[in-house]
């Protein structure tokens, strides 16, 4: 039977005009929730910015802490202690000179892997001869369990190490092999082979370490293992960073670690440094660990991601500089926020995708691929949504979202490091334009700075900024690649022979 032909009309006006009004009604969802994800990344911008008036603020209250921690013998002991920054005396009161000779090992522990290395030292002529290194990751469950077997761990490694040791490295006759032991923790030193561990960071804790000598922990491995080898030096990886820049360049008076973890180390005249009650070195000088991963100020720009982040952490109330600026978290921040735009405006889906939920799932070299990503369709991002989170068919539109929350953590991280490195110069007094225009050398280490291009420029751009000019045209900030293990290598050779030297 044949509709009238008013009927069909109707019927088909009905259909178009419930159709748009459905369309409308995902127009205006789809707008609501691209509102609330804007909002969302808004408000994360707003606090996360750091102009520089406040890092200049923040630089300020580094210089302050550091100050008050070379004062104060309470900052190096338990954490939980009132000042911040523990400025630990490190007992390397010289710098590798060049004249380093023979094979050194160093073994470098300090985030999720760790490396062994053997460097053959040539001389002032020379230089470095020979050099071999293996890295090896530690199982997680190790970072958590007893300290024999961490230090088991390590020490079978060094031996497979020593074993394969053939053509090009040359132990003279009748001597003990000796090691540069990096260990990049906070540490009180009681000499320069020797040290208490204060507490854990970066994701360890086996709490029956602290408080223990880390060195003599690593000679009873290395005893049980059977390797006739003795730690010569006990460095952590900035200190490593320090000798390995000062090895390339004498100007060099700094170094900060961008990697899993954050901190710095410079070199302290004596005389400003109220807690240390020995005779004075003969050099004058002596090499601080700054710890600054522990610094924390009102001036820090913090958000409800950051107090999150912090709350739920391994070590709560600590380490919150580092919380803002390492490679540890700076992921974990981002994924935070990708879950807050999941949750409060359905950015992804209409439910929030449950891996999304896994603490740490987002590492920051996931961050850095994807904010680096420069194809038209941000592919990486898209690969990386779905490879992560299980996320699939993301539009451009949630990628760039995806992109500018990189961008807004990665840049704040930047900057403060940038404040970090302007306080360090504040304490030394270089932040200042010299008649003599002094150079000043800062080596940096760590995968943050290494890998992540954008960070790197920020953070230099930044420091330029709140430096200056003219006094920015005299700071170099250098890459000392590999410097923590070399460094290590360095100082073991360089203290081994002043050993000896007092010996003979
Ligand atoms: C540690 C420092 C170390 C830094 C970089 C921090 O978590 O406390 O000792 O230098 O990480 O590895």
């Amino acid at each position: 039977m044949r509709k009238p032909a008013a009927l069909v009309a109707s019927t088909a006006v009905f259909a178009a005009a419930a159709i748009a009004a459905v369309m409308v009604r995902q127009r205006l969802r789809e707008a609501r929730r691209w509102a609330r994800a804007g909002a969302v990344l808004r408000d994360l911008q707003e606090r996360c910015a750091a102009p520089a008036e406040r890092l200049r603020l923040v630089a300020d209250a580094m210089a302050a802490e550091m100050r008050a921690g070379l004062a104060s013998n309470d900052s190096e002991g338990e954490s939980g202690s009132s000042v911040l920054l523990k400025m630990l005396v490190t007992y390397v009161d010289s710098l590798p000179s060049g004249g380093e000779k023979g094979l050194f090992y160093a073994l470098d522990l300090g985030g999720t892997n760790f490396r062994v290395l053997r460097i053959q030292f040539g001389g002032k002529e020379q230089r470095i001869v020979n050099q071999e290194s293996k890295g090896v990751s530690i199982p997680q469950h190790l970072m958590s369990n007893g300290s024999n077997e961490l230090f088991d761990f390590i020490a079978a490694a060094l031996a497979k190490f020593v074993a394969s040791e053939g053509e090009g490295f040359h132990l003279p006759e009748g001597m003990q092999r000796q090691l540069g032991f990096t260990f990049s923790f906070p540490v009180k030193q009681n000499s320069v082979a020797s040290g208490t561990l204060i507490k854990w960071t970066k994701g360890f804790a086996i709490d029956e370490m602290v408080g223990k000598d880390v060195v003599a922990e690593l000679n009873k491995a290395i005893k049980r293992q059977g390797i006739d080898m003795e730690v010569t030096a006990l460095v952590n990886d900035t200190v490593g960073t320090l000798a390995a820049g000062r090895y390339v360049d004498n100007d060099t008076v700094a170094a900060v670690i961008l990697g899993t973890g954050t901190n710095a180390a410079y070199i302290e005249h004596m005389s400003s440094i109220p807690k240390w009650c020995g005779p004075p070195p003969e050099s004058g000088d002596m090499v601080i660990n700054v710890e600054w991963g522990n610094f924390r100020s009102s001036h820090l720009p913090l958000t409800e991601f950051d107090v999150a982040l912090d709350a739920e952490s391994l070590n709560p109330g600590e380490q919150i500089y580092e919380k803002l600026i390492s490679g540890m978290y700076m992921g974990e921040i981002v994924r935070r926020v990708l879950l807050k735009m999941a949750q409060d405006a359905s950015l992804f889906a209409d439910n929030v995708p449950p891996k999304l939920e896994i603490p740490y799932i987002l590492r920051t070299y996931h961050v850095l691929m994807m904010h680096q990503d420069t194809s038209p369709d941000l592919r990486t991002v898209g690969i990386n949504l779905k490879e992560i989170f299980g996320i699939e068919n993301t539009c451009c539109k949630t990628r760039k979202l995806v992109v500018d929350v990189c961008e807004v953590v990665a840049t704040r991280g930047a900057r403060l490091a940038a404040a970090g490195i302007h306080g360090i110069l504040k304490k030394l007094g270089r932040d200042i334009a010299s008649p003599e225009k002094q150079k000043t050398v800062i080596a940096v280490d760590g995968g943050v700075y290494k890998y992540y291009p954008f960070f790197a420029q920020c953070m230099e751009s930044t420091l330029r900024d709140l430096l200056g000019e003219e006094v920015a045209s005299s700071v170099v900030i250098k890459l000392a690649e590999d410097g923590s293990g070399t460094g290590a290598a360095l100082l073991a050779a360089s203290y081994s022979q002043r050993f000896q030297a007092v010996d003979d």
